[in-house]
C-alpha cells in the first residue's frame, strides 16, 4: 500500500480556462451510500480545483457525472435510466461531457455496455480514479473521444483530495476503502477492491479541520469500520481511533457506519460507554435471523453470538439503541428462515430497519445458488416484516415522549414554521424555533410523536 498526496493540475486549469469562455458548469449525482456521497464531494472538489462550477441541473452542465451504485439491480437500472435521458441533451449540446463513475464503472460488463449501447457516454472511471479526473479531462478537451477505462483496482490511497461539502454541519469523514467479507450476496468487494486503511494522522488532520470549521456532526465511514487498522504500522484498532479522534475538543459527534457484528468488539462498546462525543447508538446490519442462512450469507457469526452483543451494549451503555440491515429472499431463504428474522427483530427492538429484497448480483457466489421462492413470496415477507418492524419502531418511539433531548437542527421540518433536528438515535424530531437554529444543537422537550417522527418544544426558542 502506498500513499499519495493529491497533485493540483496547473495544466488541467489552464486548458479549461482556455476551451470554455466562462467557467464551465458540472452536474454531479451520486447513488448510493455515503461513501460514494463522500467521493462524489471529492469529485466537486478536485473539478472545482481545475476551474469548473457546480450547478444543480443536468440541463445547465457542460459536464455531468452520474457516480454510481452497482449494491442492487434496482440501483444500476436507475443509472441507466437517467443516462438513457441525456441523449436528447447531448444531440442538442454536442459539448457537453458525460461521464459514468463509481462501483457500477468497476464492472467490465457495464462498461461494455456503455461502450455498445450508449455512444454519447464518454467518459468512465472507477472508484480509485477521482484524483486523476484533471487528466482525463484533459484528453477529452483535447480531442480524444472516448475514454472508458476497464476496471481497475490501484493499493493506493491518495490524501489531500479537495473536497466540496455539501453541509456545512455534518460531515463524512473516510477512515478506510473497500471490503475484504465477501458476503455471498454482495458486489462491494468486487467493486471498491480490498480493504485499506488511512493512516490514523491522515484522518485526525482531517477530523481537526472539520471540528476547528464548525462541524457538528462526523460520521467516520467505512464497509467495516471494525477491521480498521488492519497492515497499518501504527497497530491501531478502530476503538483506538476512536479514542485518538475524540481528545479533540469542541462541541461535536462522532457516529460511524457500518459496524460489521463480527468485527465489533466488546472494546469498541466499552469505547462508546467510555467517550461523550459518540452517539450512543449502533448500526448494527445482521442481514438474517436463520444461523443457516448467516452461514450461507458467509457472515462469520450466527444469532446467539450477535444477541450476546447487543445484550453487552445495553448493560455497558444505558439508552444505546440499534439499527440494521436485513435481506429478505437471500436463495433458499424458508419460511422457517424467515420466522427466525421476525423473531430476531422482535426480540432485538431496533429503533430502525433498512430492508431490502434480495437482488442477484453477477460474478457473487449467491448469484449461483438456486432460487426457487417466487417474488410474490418475498414481496409478502417483505410487507411482514416492515409491519413488525413499524409496530416496534413506533411503540419505542412513543417511549421517549416526556424526554429532554439533545439535537442536532438539520432543517425545516414539515410543516409550516417548524424546524427538523436528529436526535442521537437517528430519530427525528419537529419543533417550532426559529431558522437560525439550523447546523447548532438544541435541547428539545419530547412531547409527541407521530408514527416514527417525535414532535418537540424548543427549550431556548
Ligand atoms: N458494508 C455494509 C453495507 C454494505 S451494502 C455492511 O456490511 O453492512 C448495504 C446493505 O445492502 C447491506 O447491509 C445489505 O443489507 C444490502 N445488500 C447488499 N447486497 C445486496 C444484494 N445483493 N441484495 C439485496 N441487498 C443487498
Ligand atoms: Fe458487502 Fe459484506 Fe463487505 Fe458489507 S461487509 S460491503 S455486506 S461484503
Ligand atoms: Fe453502492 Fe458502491 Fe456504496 S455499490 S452501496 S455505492 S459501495
Amino acid at each position: 500500500m502506498e500513499f499519495l498526496d493529491f497533485q493540483h493540475d496547473p495544466a488541467a486549469e489552464k486548458l479549461v480556462a482556455e476551451v470554455y469562455a466562462a467557467p464551465p458548469m458540472a452536474y454531479i449525482h451520486s447513488f448510493g451510500c455515503q461513501q460514494n456521497v463522500s467521493d462524489g464531494e471529492r469529485i466537486k472538489g478536485v473539478l472545482c480545483d481545475i476551474g469548473y462550477g457546480l450547478c444543480d441541473r443536468p440541463e445547465d452542465a457542460d459536464l455531468i457525472l452520474y457516480n454510481t451504485c452497482a449494491v442492487r439491480e434496482h440501483a444500476e437500472q436507475r443509472v441507466f435510466g437517467n443516462v438513457g435521458a441525456l441523449k436528447a441533451l447531448k444531440e442538442k449540446k454536442p459539448g457537453l461531457i458525460i461521464g459514468l463513475c463509481g462501483c457500477m464503472a468497476n464492472q467490465q460488463h457495464i462498461v461494455d455496455k456503455l461502450r455498445k449501447s450508449y455512444p454519447y457516454v464518454d467518459l468512465v472511471f472507477g472508484v480509485d480514479g477521482i484524483d486523476t479526473l484533471p487528466q482525463l479531462l484533459s484528453q477529452k478537451l483535447e480531442g480524444k473521444k472516448r475514454i472508458l477505462l476497464a476496471p481497475a483496482q490501484r493499493p493506493v490511497i491518495v490524501e489531500h483530495i479537495p473536497v466540496r461539502r455539501e453541509s456545512d454541519f455534518r460531515a463524512w469523514l473516510p477512515i478506510m476503502y473497500g471490503c475484504d467479507n465477501f458476503c455471498t450476496y454482495c458486489i462491494v468487494p468486487y467493486v471498491r477492491g480490498r480493504e485499506k486503511s488511512r493512516r490514523p494522522a491522515d484522518i485526525l488532520a482531517e477530523f481537526k479541520g472539520l471540528v476547528a470549521a464548525g462541524y457538528k456532526e462526523i460520521t467516520l465511514l467505512g464497509q467495516n469500520v471494525n477491521s480498521y487498522g488492519k497492515g497499518l504500522e501504527e497497530g491501531m484498532d478502530f476503538s483506538d481511533l476512536l479514542h485518538l479522534l475524540c481528545t479533540v475538543p469542541g462541541d461535536y459527534r462522532v457516529r460511524f457506519m457500518t459496524s460489521h457484528p463480527k468485527d465489533a468488539s466488546r472494546k469498541l462498546i466499552d469505547t462508546i460507554a467510555a467517550e461523550p462525543h459518540l452517539c450512543k447508538h449502533l448500526h448494527l446490519p445482521v442481514q438474517s435471523g436463520s444461523d443457516r442462512l448467516l452461514a450461507a450469507m458467509n457472515r462469520h457469526y450466527n444469532v446467539e453470538q450477535y444477541l450476546a452483543l447487543i445484550d453487552y451494549a445495553r448493560q455497558r451503555v444505558p439508552g444505546i439503541t440499534f439499527s440494521s440491515d436485513i435481506i429478505v429472499g437471500f436463495p433458499g431463504e424458508t419460511e422457517e428462515d424467515f420466522a427466525a428474522t421476525l423473531a430476531l427483530v422482535k426480540t432485538v427492538g431496533y429503533m430502525q430497519l433498512f430492508t431490502f429484497i434480495y437482488s442477484k448480483r453477477e460474478g457473487t457466489k449467491a448469484a449461483l445458488l438456486p432460487d426457487p421462492t417466487p417474488r410474490k413470496e418475498k414481496t409478502d415477507r417483505m410487507q411482514r416484516l416492515l409491519d413488525t418492524q413499524d409496530a416496534i419502531a413506533i411503540e419505542k418511539t412513543a417511549e421517549l415522549v416526556g424526554k429532554t433531548v439533545r439535537v442536532l437542527v438539520e432543517g425545516y421540518g414539515r410543516e409550516e414554521g417548524t424546524l427538523s433536528g436528529r436526535l442521537d438515535n437517528n430519530l427525528t424530531v419537529e419543533f417550532l424555533a426559529d431558522e437560525s437554529k439550523i447546523g447548532s444543537y438544541a435541547e428539545i422537550e419530547l412531547t409527541g410523536a407521530r408514527a416514527t417522527v417525535l414532535l418537540g418544544q424548543c427549550k431556548e426558542a
